[in-house]
């Protein structure tokens, strides 16, 4: 076999077995390995008694998490790794766990992708009790808080916020950016903007912040209620992915209408590359939002700036943030 075809080779075995990796971190997750072996390196005997799992399988599983550095091994102990004990021990300050239990829930959607295409719709959730969907909501605003922490610092320090005062963060979530933007200038005020359901776990967030003397929660659903007026900074992130690029204009002219003359409006979120082929975790981010939106998707910069130009905004420019995603960012003209 010639190298060419070696490497060939190569790319279609990673890209047939992938989903094993996935498989055994989510597994390890979902059994709850990872907080008890945080808590103390265990044998694999140890690990089963403690789980009442099945001795075979539970060592099969730790092998398999070696394998792939989310723990190690010396003689039968199994011990946290590097990498697991930054993102998947829960003292960690850079804990992952909850996005873990976020794509152990997407998952059973991805799984019926093929459906997805078929029929252009999402994949039903599997279970729609108000019980299940407040447990959902929560599990996933605290992922929102794991994948975000770190580009809310960055975006924080990339936007100019001297003479910001009011900032709105449309669809905050946990309202992690507006906290960052608070810290980089304590003259900062603003609310998160939410869904009810949504806000419980906002408002969480905020307590263990102490931010309440700073945050504040307004409710509503931004497809159908106005924003609010006043904010000098408003903030959109990881927002125009869930919506259709109709659904999208009308949020961000609602955006321009909460603005003050001067205030500008900040989208953060995938960019794909005009061919919309690249990069490829917006490529692949399109494909979660089809199974689970009804007209989601990732945009281009000149699908967003084309909203946000006819919404009114003037000197639109790109802002580039580690983890994948843009900043683009807009003013309202008038001052
Ligand atoms: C993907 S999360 C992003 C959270 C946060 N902005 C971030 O980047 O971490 C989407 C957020 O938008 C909220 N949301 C979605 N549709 C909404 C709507 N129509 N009205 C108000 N909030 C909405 C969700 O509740 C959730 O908090």
């Amino acid at each position: 076999m010639t190298k060419k075809n070696r490497d060939l080779r190569d790319e279609i075995e990673r890209l047939m077995s992938g989903h094993r990796f996935t498989d055994v971190l989510c597994a390890g997750a979902e059994l709850g390995v990872f907080d008890l072996i945080a808590e103390k390196p265990r044998t694999a005997v140890q690990v089963a008694n403690a789980l009442g799992t099945d001795r075979r399988g539970t060592e099969i599983l730790l092998n398999a998490l070696v394998a792939i550095d989310l723990l190690t091994k010396r003689k039968d102990m199994f011990y946290m790794s590097k990498l697991s004990r930054e993102y998947l021990d829960p003292a960690s300050s850079s804990y992952m766990g909850n996005m873990v239990n976020h794509v152990i829930n997407m998952r059973r959607a991805w799984l019926e992708l093929p459906t997805a295409i078929r029929t252009g719709k999402p994949i039903p959730k599997p279970d729609t009790s108000e019980q299940s969907v407040r447990e959902r909501t929560r599990h996933f605003i605290r992922a929102m808080a794991d994948v975000g922490r770190d580009a809310a610092r960055r975006v924080a320090g990339s936007i100019d916020l001297s003479n910001v005062r009011r900032v709105l963060d449309v669809g905050g979530g946990p309202g992690i950016f507006l906290f960052e933007m608070i810290r980089a200038n304590p003259e900062i005020t603003g609310n998160v903007f939410d869904m009810p359901a949504t806000l419980e776990t906002t408002r969480e967030f905020i307590e263990e912040s102490g931010m309440s003397d700073r945050v504040g929660t307004v409710e509503g659903d931004f497809t159908k209620d106005a924003l609010g007026r006043g904010y000098d900074l408003v903030f959109m992130s990881s927002i125009i992915h869930i919506y259709s690029p109709a659904v999208n204009k009308r949020i961000i002219k609602k955006g321009y209408t909460a603005l003050n003359p001067g205030g500008r409006l900040v989208v953060r979120d995938f960019v794909l590359d005009p061919n919309k082929t690249s990069p490829v975790q917006a490529a692949l981010f399109s494909v979660n939002m089809l199974v689970n939106t009804d007209c989601g998707a990732s945009y281009t910069e000149k699908e967003i700036k084309s909203w946000m130009s006819a919404a009114g905004f003037k000197k639109m420019k790109r802002v580039e943030i580690p983890s994948h995603s843009s900043l683009i960012i807009g003013t309202k003209p008038g001052k």
